[in-house]
């Protein structure tokens, strides 16, 4: 009886970020967050990371963008979005009356496009808790080249949008090459809060009747369960460096997964593919971590964070 009223400390903190609970909504799958607010008050979740804008209006990839997998979907969406301006002006006030805490996902084609879009942030930096830097997409007009995953460009960018901004940063960096640790490092010498990992893993499908590909921009990222042991090891491994705090996301499915991120080191987890499966599945998570904290009389999430690494040291 006691048990049950007794609080518990949901709340993290990354470097300046402080999120309620460590749930996050992955960005480019939870929309604005506008929408899932018909199906619960998104304002329960730690924070709300909308899709990544870019300066301009970019109308994305060819259709086909989507195609179901063994154990996840592959997408090609191409990063369509109409422009951080709109979004600024038209969706944030709204969103931000929700009482949602607000991660802006933005991405430039160049340092000078990041830089530009920082300042016409600049007058909103009130509203929001955070930008993600979104360095981890293909460049989509510069013939897929990921100039944003080198190392020395992630320092460049991030330690630029520090100049410009004072509100918490994170570095979203990609799982496509292997130089996660380097990346962070850079990350959070630029002034970045947190790096969260993993964005999808570059992947493909083809019609074996047709011949065509799955997907009319041929190649796209696989998200969703397939993904969840390579991001689960991602974080184990840059998370007992500690370099910086991590949010864990990829193949998150439920309140189970979500734990295992934590006690693999991350200190906040995003949740993605679940998003199109179950709309409800933010609450869901939060709820199970609740229960799963009560049941085992644990009053503070954070005792939980990287604890396979406090235990067992370095298993692999
Ligand atoms: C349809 C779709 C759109 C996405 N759009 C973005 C995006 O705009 N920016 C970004 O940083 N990541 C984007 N992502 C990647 C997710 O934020 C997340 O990192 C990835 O899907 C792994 O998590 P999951 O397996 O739980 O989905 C997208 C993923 C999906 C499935």
């Amino acid at each position: 009886m006691t048990d049950f009223f007794q609080s518990r400390q949901l709340s993290v903190k990354l470097g300046r970020i402080i999120l309620k609970n460590p749930v996050i909504t992955c960005s480019g799958t939870f929309a604005s967050g506008l929408e899932y607010n018909e199906f619960y008050d998104i304002s329960i979740l730690g924070a709300v990371t909308t899709k990544s804008m870019s300066l301009e209006r970019l109308h994305g990839n060819p259709p086909p963008r989507i195609y179901e997998t063994a154990s996840g979907m592959l997408n090609s969406i191409g990063l369509q979005n109409e422009g951080i301006d709109c979004f600024l002006e038209n969706e944030l006030p709204f969103l931000v009356k929700t009482g949602a805490a607000v991660i802006v996902s933005i991405f430039g084609e160049d340092t000078q496009e990041f830089n530009k879009i920082a300042r016409r942030i600049k007058s909103y930096e009130k509203e929001i808790i955070a930008v993600e830097l979104n360095l981890s997409c293909p460049n989509v007009k510069k013939g897929g080249m990921a100039f944003c995953a080198l190392p020395d460009e992630i320092y460049r960018i991030v330690s630029q949008t520090r100049e410009i901004l004072k509100t918490g940063i994170i570095a979203k960096l990609s799982s496509n090459f292997n130089n996660i640790p380097d990346a962070a490092a850079k990350a959070a010498k630029g002034g970045a809060d947190a790096v969260s990992i993993i964005n999808t893993i570059a992947a493909t499908a083809f019609d074996i009747n047709t011949f065509k590909p799955r997907l009319g921009n041929i190649t796209g990222g696989l998200s969703g369960p397939a993904i969840k042991p390579i991001a689960l090891l991602k974080v184990y491994e840059l998370a007992k460096e500690n370099i910086i705090p991590v949010i864990g996301m990829g193949g998150i499915m439920n309140w189970e997964d979500a734990i295992e991120f934590i006690i693999a080191g991350a200190c906040a987890v995003g949740i993605g593919t679940a998003n199109f499966i179950n709309p409800d599945c933010g609450r869901l998570i939060i709820d199970g971590i609740n229960d799963y904290m009560r049941k085992r009389n644990i009053n503070d999430i954070n005792i939980l964070k990287g604890i396979v690494f406090k235990n067992y040291g370095a298993i692999i």
